[in-house]
């Protein structure tokens, strides 16, 4: 086991910052070292203060290059190219892999072994502006919400387990028949209002605001990973949707990377079916409690 380093004081033996809380009384938002189940440590951010705290950051999804795509930095749909014989890309929402760091979550893409070890009942959700440093996040996002039904309790636990049920792959399913989960959220900052307005006009007229959705699959069989704060009526999904597959066939290579085609009427017009600039240029924060 780990010993307690008294000097830095955050050097405590816990699997996930809900432990750190409730064992150890922690009460700062903050980096904080854990230990997942087979050893391994690492150190991650703590939210130890919204809805009660206990938050710990699993992963981090952001767009580095909107042009590219499915170029390199796309790791939540494909660093390969838009390829039909790679459906599942670069398939991390369901795998074991890991990249990035703690304090570079905002700077490149991020994803820690509490993404596939810790057993979670509820998510929150952050999207801060790109390159913001790790005691300015909460100040400076632009949107956070939480869900509370414990939902995870029946979707294998955590995303990896979900991703698991729900494999974020072209052509596993069509859409609206195979969208998974959609699951209400309480807003921390913002509103279902505020949320709907980060995406184009177009978009708003095929999504419900208020809900986190996963595995999304559009009108040509493309599969997104999350919906942040929306459930999709519709299926062009592209535009307002991140995370994917490594296939999108609509104007290929065009709707291929993280943040698929939030640029579908030019980039952060936020006019048509394009998000704003401030949604296309801030990382979405996934913590789990
Ligand atoms: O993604 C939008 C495209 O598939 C359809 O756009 O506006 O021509 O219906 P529109
Ligand atoms: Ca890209
Ligand atoms: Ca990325
Ligand atoms: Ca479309």
């Amino acid at each position: 086991g780990l010993s307690i380093d008294i000097s830095v004081g955050r050097h405590l033996n816990a699997s996930s910052c809900k432990q750190l809380k409730e064992q150890y009384n922690t009460k700062d938002d903050g980096l904080y070292y854990l230990t997942s189940s087979s050893g391994t440590e690492y150190m991650t951010f703590c939210d130890m203060t919204t809805a009660g705290g206990g938050w710990t950051l699993v992963a981090g999804a952001r767009e580095n290059n909107m042009y590219g795509r499915c170029t390199v930095g796309d790791r939540w749909s494909s660093q390969q190219g838009n390829d039909i014989n790679n459906p599942g890309g670069d398939g991390n929402w369901d795998n074991t892999n890991t990249f990035g760091t703690p304090e570079g979550a905002t700077a490149d893409d991020f994803k820690n072994p509490g993404y596939y070890d810790i057993t979670a009942e509820d998510m929150s959700v952050w999207h801060v502006p790109n390159k913001a440093l790790h005691p300015t996040w909460k100040s400076s996002s632009i949107l956070r919400y939480h869900t509370d039904s414990k939902f995870f309790t029946q979707y294998g636990g955590n995303l990896y387990g979900l991703f698991k049920r729900y494999p974020v792959r072209y052509g596993i399913g069509q859409c609206n028949v195979n969208l998974g989960p959609s699951i209400p959220v309480k807003y921390d900052l913002g509103s279902p209002d505020t949320n709907k307005l980060f995406y184009g006009p177009n978009s708003r007229g095929e999504f419900q605001p208020g809900f986190i959705t996963f595995r999304a699959i559009n009108n040509e069989r493309a599969a997104m990973a999350i919906c942040s704060g929306v459930k999709p009526t519709g299926c062009n999904t592209e535009h307002y949707c991140i995370g994917g597959g490594g296939f999108w066939p609509e104007a290929g290579p065009r709707q291929c990377g993280d943040f698929a085609s939030f640029d579908g009427e030019g980039y952060g017009t936020n006019l048509g079916w394009s998000a704003s600039k401030e949604i296309t240029e801030a990382t979405v924060l996934l913590f789990y409690r």
